[in-house]
């Protein structure tokens, strides 16, 4: 949540939005504007200005630009910029970032939550400060300012303000005795370092820079940065000197545009056969064995693990269902799936054999991190399955699977969840291969079957007309979603795609359960999206789904079913069939969830909403 941009470099030659630290900035908003979009607001450092310059606006990005563009900034060496998902005070222009120190000298920008800010608050009003906003950010900007006036040194000044404040920051701060200067501080929120030629960059992700440079440095926990044109001086808490891992990202700037898509979500859901593609790339060795070569856990403990405990949220979380049921098949271990901001609170049995899954898109997720401390500090071996390069929570994982979606944008996940469950797929059966629960060609043939899957993924989207049709005409008020095994999840992950684009009330349900109680929301003309499993599912899963789709009809749902080519079964049961290809039952999820994407998508689009940058949400949350 919230994004945040910092730049020091050569000023550019005129004071409009063209000018360098300034675009630099505002197009590294643009790029981080999925993290939050309540405000938006920068501040700059003009050579020989005794303040800095600050300008900022309640609503979106463009708004910042049109209020740049009436009352402009100087031409300044450095800078820093915000884009805000409000936490402490409404989203107005009053408690958008830039905070501002009582000088008028520094400007502070904040990513997290202070938790001691009323205390502090308080004891500044005690002393006559005047505060301008309702956040927790605006203490912040005193604490810094008081301690600058008594080192005289910007970077010991954030040191000792870190150390005063509880809670969760990033905070990125200029002064304008230090014109091309910025300097920020880390603490359990994100920060990364560009490093450029003569300018050096600052984001909450890569995204802030990409455009500029793929060379980044990754820095860790409670550490400070200073960054200048020519330098980057990076300190832990106490002043120690640290030197942080540098990486290359894998993307360039085109990756994270459009590409002609009229949303970045349609791009996405079309990028999807790539990212399934990519996250198996390179897997296997000359025998086709299995080589997950980032994981550091060694194939001992893999041997020894009694439980997996798969800890994720939202989207991610799903995925973690669909992994549920393909490593249980596979590798026969126990595992549970647990929403990660419940999982620390019910005390759960956790031992040095238990392996912590944890799924996230973003590797910042806070509720996510504090989940894989927990465990951690359980004497559980934990293993991130994690999207975003530089994040946090692969640095604090024992070992990590990266899944290689490629950067994800638009708000709602779509591609990241599929990337997510094919490499659930590629752990369970790597933990098949290491343990012998499956034999090597069982688990080649697995292999054969994914790969073929971004073909058939392909082949949904290109099929994708008739979903949008019933998309665009959908007036209901509420959709439900039904799914038994591997179907459950996508019901689930299928509503909540709905409720986040469309604002639409939707309800996932296993399909077996209805009748023990939603049944009773069925009335005549309720859409109804029903996955059903191949008819070479076992146990008659197959026709037990045909029994329920039976059960809703004799009601008056109107019944969208998601079935396999050729399955003519659900044919006299079906008001509307959108067929997926035939597809082994375990990796279904990653064709019959397409449709629900498509649907949800089309259906906001239709309704003049922002598939984007749904209400109220944002992409990375950092908060707890
Ligand atoms: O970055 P993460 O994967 O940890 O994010 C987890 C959830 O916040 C995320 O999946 C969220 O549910 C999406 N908005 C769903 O579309």
């Amino acid at each position: 949540m919230c994004g945040i941009v910092g730049y020091a470099g050569p000023a550019g030659s005129i004071s409009d939005v063209s000018e360098r630290p300034l675009s630099v900035v505002l197009e590294g908003l643009r790029r981080l504007e999925y993290r939050g979009y309540d405000s938006a607001g920068v501040a700059v450092v003009a050579p020989g200005a005794s303040q800095v310059s600050s300008r900022k606006k309640a609503g979106k990005l463009s708004n910042l630009v049109e209020l740049l563009a009436a009352e402009p900034v100087p031409v300044a060496t450095a800078a820093i910029g915000h884009t805000r998902w409000a936490t402490h005070g409404g989203p107005t222009d009053a408690n958008a970032h830039p905070h501002l120190a009582d000088d008028g000298k520094l400007a502070v920008i904040h990513n997290g939550i202070i938790e001691n800010f009323a205390a502090l608050r308080d004891e500044f009003i005690a002393e006559g400060v005047r505060f301008l906003s309702q956040t927790d950010t605006e203490v912040a900007a005193h604490l810094l300012a008081r301690e600058y006036r008594s080192s005289g040194d910007l970077a010991a000044a954030m040191r000792a303000t870190a150390q005063l404040l509880e809670g969760t920051f990033t905070l990125l701060a200029v002064h304008s005795d230090l014109p091309g200067t910025v300097v920020g501080a880390r603490h359990d929120s994100p920060l990364v370092v560009g490093l450029g030629q003569g300018e050096n960059f600052l984001g909450s992700d890569v995204a802030a820079f990409v455009s500029e440079t793929r060379v980044a440095l990754e820095l860790g926990q409670d550490q400070v940065v200073t960054i200048t044109a020519d330098e980057v001086v990076v300190t832990d808490f106490e002043g120690r000197i640290v030197t942080p891992t540098t990486f290359t990202v894998d993307w360039d700037a085109s990756a994270a545009e459009k590409g002609g898509f009229r949303t970045f979500m349609d791009k996405e859901i079309h990028d999807q056969p790539q990212a399934v593609a990519e996250t198996l790339l390179g897997r296997t060795d000359a025998a086709g064995r299995l080589t997950l070569d980032e994981l550091r856990i060694d194939e001992s403990v893999l041997r020894a693990v009694d439980k997996i405990v798969v800890i994720a949220c939202g989207t991610a979380a799903y995925a973690g269902h669909v992994a549920k049921y393909a490593i249980e098949h596979w590798c026969r271990i126990p595992v549970e799936v647990e929403l990660a901001h419940e999982f620390r609170y019910r005390d759960p049995v956790l031992s040095e054999k238990t392996l912590v899954v944890a799924i996230t898109q973003s590797g910042e997720t806070m509720d996510t991190l504090m989940a894989v401390r927990h465990a951690r500090e359980q004497g559980a071996r934990v293993l991130s399955i994690v999207n975003t390069h530089g994040s946090t929570i692969p640095r604090e994982s024992d070992a990590v699977l990266y899944t290689h979606a490629g950067p994800e944008i638009a708000v709602a996940s779509t591609k990241a969840f599929l990337a997510q469950i094919t490499a659930t797929y590629l752990l369970g059966l790597y933990l098949a291969q290491v343990r012998g629960t499956k034999f090597p060609d069982e688990i080649a043939e697995v292999l054969t079957e994914l790969k073929a899957m971004p073909a058939k993924i392909q082949r949904v989207i290109d099929n994708g007309e008739r979903v949008r049709v019933i998309a665009r005409w959908m007036d209901s008020r509420s959709v439900l979603f039904l799914g038994r095994h591997v179907g459950f999840p996508v019901a689930m992950e299928g509503a909540l795609k709905l409720k986040e684009l469309a604002y639409i009330h939707a309800e996932g349900f296993a399909a077996g359960e209805i009748k023990h109680g939603p049944i009773a929301l069925v009335e005549p003309g309720l859409p109804v999206f029903v996955i059903v499993p191949s008819p070479r599912s076992r146990d008659s899963l197959h026709s037990k789904v045909i029994s329920n789709i039976q059960e809703i009809r004799a009601r008056g749902a109107r019944t969208l079913v998601i079935a396999e080519e050729g399955d003519e079964d659900v044919l006299p049961y079906a008001d509307e069939v959108f067929w997926v290809p035939q597809t082994p039952t375990l990796l279904a999820p990653l064709v019959t969830v397409v449709p629900l994407q498509i649907f949800a998508c089309e259906l906001a689009s239709a309704r003049g909403l922002d598939v984007d940058q749904p209400r109220n949400l944002a992409k990375s949350v950092t908060v707890e």
